[in-house]
């Protein structure tokens, strides 16, 4: 009797503990199912979000990217907004149509607020002294009257971490073919430019061309003379000056990559001052507009200048020191050319309007807790 009774009410509590397991199953499933329309609905707004960025930042002149909005969230752009004491430096290489992007960096710096500063390095010379240098560096980093503020002059790279500042500049540069620079330093020398025409130059007055030079092995000509940009970006080590110097080369490309924002190439100049517009828009806003409204008072032409034979060109490229300073030009181009499609895309230039179209930000933050 008394098990008949007991065997019921066990069957009872377990016809109840199956009815609430099938009731917390039955709500589990309905909690997931508006969870998961709650997250399609996310996801399509987001696609949204994606698809109207995209599209805005194709036809509008955007620094700093679109909307915000949903639960990502975008970044300031914190150069534009916080960055007072940025100071660049622009170690010129001469010959390689530094004035014409000099000038624009003149024109704006007033309504942009900055200085522009040249560097004149007595007689010419690329290298400083170690005392120079440190007292370059120090003075540079610690003068905030006159940040934000852009350096230029021809001057090598010089390391600010070794003497043990904190803060460093941003280094950017433009770099050209080197038979061209040769070239055009060649006729420079000799009959000057529509920059400066009064100026009476070294050679003036020597009407030997280029080609003459090369085939009497004349120094001017010298494949050596070359060897610039190389040094330029390696730095104030003796090995940076020794032309041909393997070592020079590589540390040449790990500056160029390590230390430099951004290093672009004489004959795509209208894109690396778009570049700069998008990446140091405190200092380069309008810079685009300004440069191709203005163009033509800005070019700094040697006045005559004779295309080298073919014969020449043969020659020159023979040389140990032309192979090695157009493998840092070659390896300058394609990281250029890397980081202009990233950041432009592909039909990034509108020229009809002038505008730079950068791509939308990349990067989001979310899940930012505690709320
Ligand atoms: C640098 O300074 C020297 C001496 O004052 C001057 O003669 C020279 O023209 C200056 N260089 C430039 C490029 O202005
Ligand atoms: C840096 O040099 C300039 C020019 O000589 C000078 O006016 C300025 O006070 C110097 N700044 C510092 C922090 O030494
Ligand atoms: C350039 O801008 C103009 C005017 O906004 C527009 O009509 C044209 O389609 C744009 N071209 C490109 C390649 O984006």
């Amino acid at each position: 009797m008394m098990d008949k009774k007991r065997y019921m009410f066990h069957n009872i509590l377990l016809l109840i503990g199956a009815s609430l397991v099938v009731l917390i199953l039955y709500f589990e499933i309905l909690q997931l199912e508006g969870s998961n329309q709650k997250l399609t609905e996310e996801v399509s707004l987001i696609r949204a979000q994606m698809h109207r960025n995209d599209k805005s930042s194709l036809s509008s002149p955007i620094i700093g990217g679109g909307a915000g909005g949903g639960s990502l969230v975008e970044v300031p752009n914190v150069i534009l907004d916080e960055r007072k004491d940025l100071v660049v430096i622009y170690n010129r290489v001469p010959k390689t149509g530094s004035t014409s992007f000099i000038n624009v960096a003149y024109d704006l710096c007033r309504q942009n607020s900055y200085h522009v500063l040249h560097i004149n390095v007595t007689a010419n010379m690329h290298v400083l002294s170690l005392a120079n240098q440190v007292k370059f560096a120090f003075n540079v980093s610690k003068w905030d009257a006159i940040k934000p503020a852009l350096y230029h002059g021809h001057i090598a790279f010089v390391d600010f971490a070794k003497f043990g500042i904190k803060s460093h500049p941003v280094w950017i540069n433009l770099i050209r073919r080197p038979l061209d620079r040769l070239v055009s330093y060649y006729y420079f020398l000799r009959f000057g430019d529509d920059y400066r025409p009064y100026l009476v130059r070294r050679k003036h007055g020597d009407k030997m061309s280029f080609d003459d030079c090369v085939q009497k092995k004349q120094a001017d000509c010298h494949p050596d003379n070359m060897w610039l940009q190389v040094p330029f970006f390696c730095g104030h080590s003796a090995s940076c000056w020794e032309p041909g110097n393997k070592w020079a080369l590589e540390e040449a490309k790990r500056n160029l990559i390590n230390q430099y924002l951004l290093v672009g190439v004489t004959e795509e100049m209208e894109d690396f001052i778009r570049m700069l517009e998008v990446t140091l828009p405190s200092f380069f806003k309008g810079a685009v507009k300004h440069y191709l409204n203005s163009k033509k008072s800005h070019l700094r032409r040697t006045v005559q200048k004779t295309v080298p034979s073919s014969g020449t060109v043969k020659i020159i490229q023979e040389s140990k020191v032309w192979q090695m300073e157009q493998e840092l030009y070659d390896f300058a181009l394609a990281q250029f050319h890397f980081m202009r499609r990233r950041t432009l895309g592909q039909s990034a230039t509108n020229r009809s309007t002038q505008a730079t179209t950068e791509r939308p930000q990349q990067f989001m933050y979310e899940k930012i807790r505690p709320k």
